[in-house]
């Protein structure tokens, strides 16, 4: 069953003020990578699954887009994609990724940032997006990385030699993790990167460009905080493409 978080006034509070929630795409450190990834949006028809806020809808808009349609399961998040929206070509619904369907041979890019990790059914809707895009349209996501979702209590522990290292473990053990991130118990899917990266194949996806986001040395410069996110990597974006066309 979806958890929903975002809809609980405690987290949506907590998640509200972080960076990325108050600067949008540009307080998102992984998204120069993630743009580099997209193909052009001009005159493209875009899905945004788990829309969120909207940044991404907006900016694709802004590009040129023909036409944005964001989803999301969380009320509350829609409530400020809507209040920060307008633009005829942008159209926000309501939706639980486990259950959506879309019309076939729709849409020229189906994009999604940090979303696919909540969802269990993910083969699932892979097959659906696949179905949606028409041939040579593009799959472009990230997820909270493997390496980040797999231990079960997840969090920095000193190494004896006092560098902080990630405990990894229950790599190869995929399904549900319950972490506090935020709020208590949020439930998160882990996968392996095999997985995703057989899920996107077993749909017909050819897989174009995969990135294990941590920040780079100019980055580092200018939030020296993140060096320690060069330790493992905390975000896996992934570009793929519907064959045939
Ligand atoms: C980390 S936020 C990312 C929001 C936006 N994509 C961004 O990058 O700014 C994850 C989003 O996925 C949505 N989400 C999680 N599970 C979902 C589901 N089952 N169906 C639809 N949306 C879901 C949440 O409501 C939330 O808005």
């Amino acid at each position: 069953m979806t958890q929903n978080i975002y809809d609980d006034e405690s987290f949506f509070r907590g998640y509200s003020a972080l960076p990325r929630s108050v600067q949008g795409l540009e307080g998102a450190p992984e998204w120069p990578t993630l743009q580099a990834m997209l193909p052009p949006v001009q005159d493209r028809r875009v899905i945004d699954l788990g829309c969120g806020f909207g940044w991404f809808c907006r900016w694709a808009a802004a590009q040129g887009a023909a036409q944005v349609a964001g989803f999301d399961v969380s009320e509350r998040m829609l409530e400020r994609a809507r209040q920060e929206t307008q633009d005829a070509r942008i159209c926000y619904s309501r939706a639980d990724l486990e259950a959506l369907s879309l019309s076939p041979g729709a849409w020229d890019l189906a994009y999604s940032s940090l979303a696919l990790h909540y969802i269990a059914g993910l083969p699932r809707l892979l097959g659906e997006i696949h179905r949606a895009l028409v041939p040579g349209g593009a799959l472009v996501f990230s997820v909270e990385h493997p390496i980040y979702t797999a231990p079960r209590q997840p969090g920095w522990v000193k190494h004896s030699s006092g560098r902080p290292v990630w405990p990894l473990d229950g790599y190869l053990d995929e399904g549900a993790r319950s972490t506090d991130w935020l709020a208590k118990g949020v439930i998160k899917q882990h996968r392996t990167v095999a997985g995703y990266v057989n899920a996107l194949l077993a749909c017909g996806f050819s897989l174009q460009r995969i990135e294990e986001w941590g920040p780079d040395a100019a980055q580092i410069a200018a939030h020296p905080e993140w060096a320690q996110e060069r330790e493992r990597p905390m975000f896996l974006l992934m570009a793929a493409v519907r064959q045939g066309g």
